[in-house]
């Protein structure tokens, strides 16, 4: 089967989708490079009729699992701490796919996406059960059809760095995930005047992949190749210019701290 007919054959039974919600664990929020391409994608998505809500997480008050599994035994499904999480648990349960747009750091997702995860802990029942691919698993305490569509970023010009985000994420969704979007040397993008046709294709990527969400209930290995296309035909290029920017930044903070 190809990556195509697996997604189209998991989905085949979740019915359309209406309601997206993001999750964007980016510390720059709104001023960084996830946000430029979940823009791109939500252009396509909305285009398409999908109702659509994003939640930055750097906006809100979430403060670390403290691992006491109340939300397990005293109030189940509850979690103690009376933070920003609870209501974003329900708005999570209400909606048909989840949309997490967040950027790589250190190989994994962002100190934010990181509490966010393990605080959806009681969106999961306690006991331990075999799951699909033989590995122990806990059950979902609601149960939906829900879609998940993964957008990262970063700052290096190779999807491989993707890898260990990639692997963690599959491990607890490997049945909802319909998109993985990655944007590799996303920093360039403040330069895209000098590469104007190979940005431009990348940003097609992500609209064809919203769009594709909207109208398919999935995203195309063609959508993913597109948004994930190289920029630069040479590496060399890219790290001449990575470069003359972090010497002019060194440079200017240096003559800042002089004056
Ligand atoms: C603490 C930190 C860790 C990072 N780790 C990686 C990394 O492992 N690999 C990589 O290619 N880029 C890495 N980056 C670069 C970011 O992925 C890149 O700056 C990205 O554009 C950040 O997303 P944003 O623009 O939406 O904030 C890191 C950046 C920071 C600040």
């Amino acid at each position: 089967m190809t990556r195509d007919e697996e997604r189209k054959a998991t989905t085949r039974n979740f019915g359309p989708v209406k309601k997206a919600l993001v999750i964007q664990g980016s510390p720059r929020g709104r001023k960084g490079w996830t946000d430029h391409c979940l823009d791109k994608y939500l252009e396509g998505l909305t285009g398409a009729g999908v109702e659509s809500e994003v939640v930055y997480l750097n906006k809100l008050n979430i403060g670390h699992c403290l691992g006491c599994f109340h939300c397990w035994t005293k109030t189940p499904g509850q979690c103690m701490q009376k933070d920003d999480m609870p209501p974003l648990l329900e708005k999570l349960i209400s909606a048909d796919l989840w949309v997490y747009a967040v950027p790589l750091y250190f190989f994994s997702v962002t100190g934010l996406f990181k509490d966010f995860l393990d605080r959806t802990v009681p969106l999961a029942e306690p006991f331990l059960i075999e799951g699909e691919n033989g590995l122990t698993s806990h059950p979902a305490r609601y149960k939906g059809n829900v879609r998940l569509v993964i957008i990262s970023v970063c700052g290096f010009p190779e999807t491989d760095h993707f890898g260990a985000l990639l692997d963690m994420l599959r491990r607890p969704y490997r049945n909802m995930i319909v998109g993985e979007l990655l944007r590799p040397a996303a920093e360039a993008i403040v330069a895209r005047e000098f590469f104007p046709e190979t940005y431009s294709r990348a940003m097609d990527g992500f609209i064809r992949a919203g769009r594709e969400t909207a109208e398919l209930g999935y995203v195309t290995e063609a959508a993913e190749q597109a948004a994930s296309a190289p920029f630069f035909e040479d590496n060399r290029f890219f790290y001449q210019m990575a470069n003359q920017y972090w010497t002019s930044e060194l440079e200017k903070a240096k003559s800042r701290s002089e004056a």
